[in-house]
């Protein structure tokens, strides 16, 4: 029905198990239909059409309410090493209220899950990680930090209960600044700061998203996130837009949807994620799993994420890729048809040796091979604003 297809999703537990995020009520008021998403009831859609309210994204503004996600201050002096005691990224070099993209591995070099660290001015890391991998990534943080106090180390976890919105779209600088004391210009992709925000107080404003479009995250406290995103949703450019679209848009910026197209079987290096290993971190091989993923950055790895462009029918999750010859070569990860271009976009792991930019295949839809192409990602550019 809609492109949105993860393994997070439990068909069978009862509605009344789901957790509701402060904007239930709010939700459904709104006509958002609501779906089961990582245990959450979560709109999945208002009342436009998922490709109305995607295109809407990509020319406006639109509100995804991202409360499911797990919020977790790290405090203590010792918080930088015990962030990278379990991440890939170069925490340290981290500039005051600088965020970066980065990955949980395990010891065999597999992916626990993608997060977001940001080393903010105010003593704490502030770190957002999935909801479908909430569970396992507080008890990996938690069991690590048994490690670190048992050895002396000073540093505590906060597990936060606030709601998060991400505004995304070119014009959520102008719907933003409206509710604003400070110059939001100043504000650039993956920076971070406290504000107050149409008056509600202690939000968080990460400028940062998963839509491939310029937005901000705002970690608001609960009582107060309905107000908000009424005062943000009373301007015109505003919508609210569920989970059918935030998956075309993120697919369409090339980025990853973990437990689709990354998860514990797969290396970073497989994932193209190289970019988010520390470049100090690759010498000191100090993160878990670096005995493994640092020497797969030279010698390669035997297959590698792609993107993949076709026509004709829609490419889902599990679709088989195929070499022109028809031996399989893969397996699609995710895939929908793009609103923006109008083909189907998809993104997969292949042999390495059909991974190139431009290389027919093909992939197996309903019995038949139909041709595809390796592409470049993202498929649609990106806007993030770095000032
Ligand atoms: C990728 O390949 C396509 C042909 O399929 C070509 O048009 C495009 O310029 C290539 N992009 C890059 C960045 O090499």
């Amino acid at each position: 029905l809609f492109p949105f297809h993860c393994r997070q999703v439990l068909a069978h537990r009862g509605l009344a198990a789901l957790k509701k995020t402060p904007l239930f009520d709010f939700h459904r008021d709104q006509g958002g239909k609501m779906v089961e998403f990582a245990g959450w009831s979560m709109p999945v859609q208002y009342k436009d059409s998922h490709i109305a309210s995607h295109m809407h994204t990509r020319e406006h503004c639109s509100i995804f309410d991202v409360s499911h996600m797990l919020q977790t201050n790290v405090h203590g002096k010792d918080r930088v090493k015990f962030m990278e005691s379990l991440v890939v990224a170069d925490i340290a070099e981290l500039k005051d209220n600088q965020g970066t993209l980065t990955l949980f591995t395990n010891e065999k070099g597999g992916i626990i899950d993608d997060l977001i660290v940001t080393k903010t001015d105010q003593g704490y890391l502030y770190v957002v990680s999935n909801a479908g991998c909430a569970d396992k990534d507080s008890a990996h943080m938690k069991a690590r930090l048994a490690e670190f106090k048992y050895a002396g180390f000073d540093v505590d976890l906060e597990f936060l209960d606030c709601a998060l919105i991400a505004v995304q779209g070119p014009t959520m600088s102008r719907v933003l600044q409206a509710g604003l004391k400070e110059d939001l210009s100043k504000l650039t992709f993956m920076t971070s700061a406290l504000a107050t925000v149409f008056g509600v107080p202690d939000c968080r404003v990460t400028r940062c998203g998963y839509t491939g479009e310029d937005g901000v995250e705002i970690s608001i406290p609960e009582s107060r996130v309905v107000e908000l995103t009424e005062k943000l949703a009373a301007n015109s450019e505003v919508k609210l837009a569920g989970l059918g679209a935030r998956d075309s848009l993120r697919l369409e910026a090339g980025l990853c949807l973990y437990g689709n197209d990354i998860d514990e079987t797969t290396t970073p290096v497989e994932a193209t994620l190289v970019w988010t290993i520390g470049k100090r971190r690759r010498q000191a091989k100090d993160f878990p799993g670096a005995d493994i993923i640092v020497p797969q950055i030279k010698a390669k790895t035997a297959r590698k994420r792609v993107g993949l462009v076709s026509t004709g029918p829609p490419v889902r999750q599990h679709t088989p890729i195929l070499s022109p010859d028809g031996k399989v070569i893969g397996e699609v990860t995710s895939g929908c048809p793009s609103p923006c271009l109008k083909n189907n976009i998809a993104m997969g792991y292949v042999d390495a040796a059909f991974a190139k930019n431009g290389t027919g295949i093909q992939v197996e839809v309903r019995k038949k091979a139909v041709p595809a192409t390796v592409s470049k990602m993202p498929f649609v550019p990106t806007k993030y604003y770095t000032g």
